[in-house]
């Protein structure tokens, strides 16, 4: 049986986004694991809103609130001035209860597993499992709009979202690697980001484009389907 998730990962290693709270592969695999603070902020930066308008916002929150310990004990009126311009406010508002529940409850540092981040104001499902995955390379799968358009083309799925979620995230799991849990992660998303879009996906170049179900059928562009609202 071929080995998709290292397929994926060889790809990660040569065509990884570079983004200012990532480590490099190469870093990864020598051991270098990146700041927890960082890779929770950048998450829920990330959450309604794109890489390029996150990057001056990671960088300006980062600058002004370089720990977790000045991110509590900032100003609300503060957290919110800097972050005006990424909208979602309930982000900024949770982001700031979830820095105090990090220093009162955990000595402002961040727990490793998903079961207990999950239990931190703001940190949801997605949250949980990238902060674990990304920052504690523990075997969490993250699942996101790209990932449910990756897997639903590679099994070409057909069941429209959001029913189904549950198959879709079933098919992400078993694909999730013991080695490499965190940059596999980032690996399904940057597929998801660059060459498995939504329109138009450059499948001539994809390191999936073999074992893809829906490149073979002709469905890639059609999926994932959705039922109408
Ligand atoms: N989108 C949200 N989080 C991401 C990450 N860690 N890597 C790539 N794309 C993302």
């Amino acid at each position: 049986m071929r080995d998709l998730s290292s397929e994926l990962l060889a790809w990660y290693d040569a065509h990884a986004r570079e983004m200012p709270w990532r480590v490099a592969p190469a870093d990864r695999k020598a051991g270098v694991l990146p700041d927890p603070y960082a890779v929770w902020m950048s998450e829920v930066m990330l959450q309604q809103t794109t890489v390029a308008a996150v990057r001056d916002y990671h960088r300006k929150f980062l600058q002004i609130w370089p720990t977790v310990h000045d991110l509590a004990a900032a100003d609300d009126a503060d957290v919110m001035a800097a972050w005006a311009g990424l909208g979602y406010y309930a982000r900024a508002r949770n982001l700031l209860k979830c820095a105090r529940a990090v220093v009162a409850d955990y000595d402002g540092i961040f727990p490793e597993t998903y079961a207990e981040l999950l239990k931190l104001p703001g940190i949801g499902p997605y949250t949980a499992a990238a902060v674990a995955a990304i920052a504690f390379d523990r075997r969490e799968t993250v699942v996101d709009g790209n990932v449910e358009r990756v897997m639903a083309r590679l099994h070409d799925i057909h069941a429209p979202l959001p029913g189904s979620k549950a198959e879709l995230t079933a098919r992400a799991e078993e694909l999730t690697p013991q080695d490499r849990p965190g940059d596999y992660a980032q690996a399904v998303m940057d597929l998801g980001a660059t060459i498995c879009t939504p329109r138009s996906p450059a499948c001539g170049i994809c390191p999936w484009r073999e074992p893809c179900a829906a490149r073979d059928a002709g469905t890639a562009g059609e999926l994932p389907k959705k039922t109408p609202k």
